[in-house]
């Protein structure tokens, strides 16, 4: 922090005033990065309070970055609290069959001769929160808080895309409130903490807290411009309804229109429970969220009512935990590489252990910045992270454990791809080479380029880019389109019907919708999402080229950083010529059918996914559909046109047939997204 230093002795305002600051963002560190508050709020009030006596006193003391100029100065600290009618509970947790059986035998000892069934739901790693409707309409979302009192986050909640602002379809009694898990996926993990490492922010360190702390904001603007998901799992209370069995609440639940977890399962028996929380534990990996275990129910709600609780943990319901993604190892190397937009990344290189299964042998760094805050040094013994297929991080060091003979890290001075001078702009946190025609950061562009939800170029590997760019068949992403089956045919090792298919698959990209064209640019900051937003106000890659700061700024989710980077970006000479390329080789270049409902091949028309899709995620399928103009639905309705059925469909299913919707399988739906057309 810049600060002017004062003339005189020891204790002066400006130290005070850097201690202070020191001292709240490392309070507000605590609260919202480590979801792990460190003082009260009367003690952190009180800190503020001093900061701002300095502040008013000295001006010269004042700086943009003072925690003081924050939206009223106490970020996320301001949200009314909430008293939970029904407290929120928590659960007791089993870590193996034995435990899980000894759950049982006391369930069969309270109930005895009772026949028991249960649902089984897997325990989504996010935080709970209880969103209450009346006569259907979304009134009041809170945070569980301590169990009986939480936050009010309702603003922030009314963003999210999951959480229904109506109640659909089903009955819609007088009040309800039904509980959930807010998450995030592991690639909006990811994507969010990029973008933080790249912008110098403290990271997240898992998507837990990241979910917590984008809840948590004060500015609900913030809130929506991160991708947050629901899961809802459970009927909270209801005023006018009934419901018998917690597998008809999910019915219910579905039918108003929230997510439910399409691997819930409805169990007969304690076999099944124990043999299908081994399957989801495996899944694990594969989901695209974390899960930390498996919730089991008894699955009816009068046979819960009986059981009733032990202390703050209901005797009906238990977790099975599953074993922890943390391990300790040896730190051996830092080592960089050097990312799309010239960014120095370091990255560790980790004496092998196994995690969950997992050989790891690299985990990430982020940055500079972050490896000082975390006091990482080479020969440290250190915590090491794996969530999903994440790559995994570097939690901390365990500092008790040091010897003495660790080093504190340097970066390179120089890019270790083309050897210029690797330089650190005011204010940014990511070191960079500055050589646009940088090796490595040509690698990485064709890389992004050619990624699935960029050009969506199919068949051109590391391997593949590298010999390209080793024989100077391309140099960057436009020379693509100049392809031939020839020049393909020339480079060592490639075989004809690879070639063909590689051309094939590149010929097809000219026609990606504009959100994916303006994301393949790889501009610092536009990812997918802000990549969508200019396809909607722009509506072609010449009207973006125009725009000036000022008009890209007024677009609303356009930050002003995201708008001089594009700025920036479309000036330079280098890329006004990509533009151009882009353009002769016949690519998309205006808007097609964005809005979905008018031009589309499939416009007005509305879908819903159900089941596991084979060869792609019900994400993707959902966006290309999308892409095409079709709409999707919420949940089944009889706005439903069409209900395509993967495997285990599930409940949807039965209610189309009911309704006589249109159900479909995917080979059906591949038709459909291959040609842009209805199949026969
Ligand atoms: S049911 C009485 N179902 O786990 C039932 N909880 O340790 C209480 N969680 O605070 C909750 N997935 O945040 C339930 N499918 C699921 C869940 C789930 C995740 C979380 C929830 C709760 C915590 C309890």
């Amino acid at each position: 922090m810049a600060l002017p230093m004062p003339e005189d002795k020891s204790e002066s305002p400006a130290e005070r005033a850097s201690q202070l600051r020191h001292q709240i963002e490392q309070a507000n560190y605590n609260y919202h990065v480590l979801d792990n508050p460190t003082i009260s709020d009367g003690e952190y009030d009180a800190l503020l309070r001093e900061l701002r006596g300095i502040e008013a006193q000295f001006p010269e003391l004042r700086s943009e970055e003072s925690p003081t100029m924050r939206v009223g100065g106490q970020v996320g600290r301001g949200f009314r609290p909430v008293r939970h009618p029904r407290p929120m509970l928590s659960l007791g947790n089993v870590f193996n069959h034995e435990e899980l059986n000894a759950w049982f035998e006391r369930l069969h000892r309270l109930l005895p001769g009772t026949p028991l069934d249960f649902v089984l739901e897997p325990k989504i790693d996010g935080l709970a929160i209880a969103l209450t409707y009346e006569r259907g309409g979304f009134r009041l979302g809170a945070t569980r808080g301590n169990g009986l009192e939480g936050e009010d986050v309702t603003a922030n909640l009314r963003t999210v895309k999951d959480v229904p602002q109506r109640l659909q379809t089903g009955p819609i009694p007088q009040t309800v409130e039904v509980r959930g898990e807010i998450y995030l996926s592991i690639e909006g993990f990811e994507r969010l903490n990029a973008r933080r490492a790249e912008e110098g922010q403290a990271l997240f360190a898992n998507p837990r807290n990241a979910a917590a702390g984008s809840l948590r904001q004060l500015d609900p603007q913030i809130t929506a411009q991160r991708p947050l998901c629901l899961f809802a799992y459970q009927i909270g209370y209801a005023i006018g309804l009934e419901v018998e069995t917690h597998w008809q609440a999910l019915d219910l639940i579905r039918d108003w229109g929230f997510p439910v977890n399409p691997l819930a399962r409805h169990l007969e028996s304690e076999e099944e429970v124990w043999e299908y929380t081994q399957w989801l534990q495996d899944e694990r990996d594969r989901l695209g969220y974390e899960i930390d275990g498996a919730v089991i129910k008894v699955n009816s709600v009068a046979l819960q009512e009986e059981l009733g609780f032990v202390g703050r943990d209901p005797r009906w319901a238990m977790a099975y935990k599953f074993p922890a993604r943390q391990a300790t190892t040896r730190l051996l190397d830092i080592q960089v590489n050097v990312g799309r937009t010239g960014t120095i990344n370091p990255f560790a290189v980790l004496e092998p252990v196994t995690i969950g299964g997992v050989v790891v042998r690299l985990a990430t760094l982020h940055n500079e910045g972050d490896i000082r805050r975390k006091d990482i040094r080479i020969g440290d013994r250190v915590i090491v992270q794996r969530a999903g297929d994440v790559i995994p991080q570097v939690v901390k060091p365990i500092v008790e454990d040091r010897t003495g003979s660790e080093e504190v890290y340097q970066l390179p001075d120089r890019c270790p791809a083309c050897g210029t001078p690797i330089v650190r702009p005011d204010g940014e946190a990511m070191a960079r080479c500055p050589n646009p025609r940088c090796p490595a950061q040509r690698y990485r562009w064709i890389e992004h380029f050619v990624s699935e939800p960029a050009m969506d170029i199919r068949g051109l590997g590391e391997r593949l880019v590298q010999e390209l760019l080793e024989h100077e068949l391309i140099r960057d992403p436009t020379d693509l389109y100049d392809l031939t089956e020839e020049k393909l045919l020339s480079l060592p090792g490639i075989k004809e019907k690879s070639a063909n298919n590689l051309l094939t698959s590149i010929q097809r990209s000219k026609s990606r919708p504009l959100p994916h064209v303006i994301f393949a640019l790889g501009i610092r900051y536009v990812g997918l999402q802000t990549a969508e937003l200019l396809a909607h106000a722009f509506r072609s890659l010449d009207a973006l080229r125009d725009a000036p700061v000022d008009t890209l700024e007024a677009v609303e989710g356009i930050g002003r950083k995201t708008a001089e980077s594009i700025v920036e970006w479309t000036a330079t000479d280098d890329n006004r010529a990509i533009l151009e390329r882009l353009k002769a080789a016949g690519v998309t270049s205006d808007v097609g059918h964005l809005d979905g409902g008018e031009e589309g091949p499939v416009s007005g028309l509305t879908f819903l996914l159900t089941g596991k899709l084979e060869s792609l995620t019900r994400g993707q399928a959902e966006t290309r559909l999308k892409d095409l103009g079709a709409r999707i639905a919420p949940g089944m309705s009889k706005g439903v046109d069409y209900l395509v059925a993967g495997a285990e469909p599930g409940s949807k299913l039965e209610k189309a047939r009911k309704l006589g919707t249109a159900v479909r399988d995917e080979s059906w739906l591949a038709l459909l997204l291959e040609t842009g057309r209805l199949p026969e």
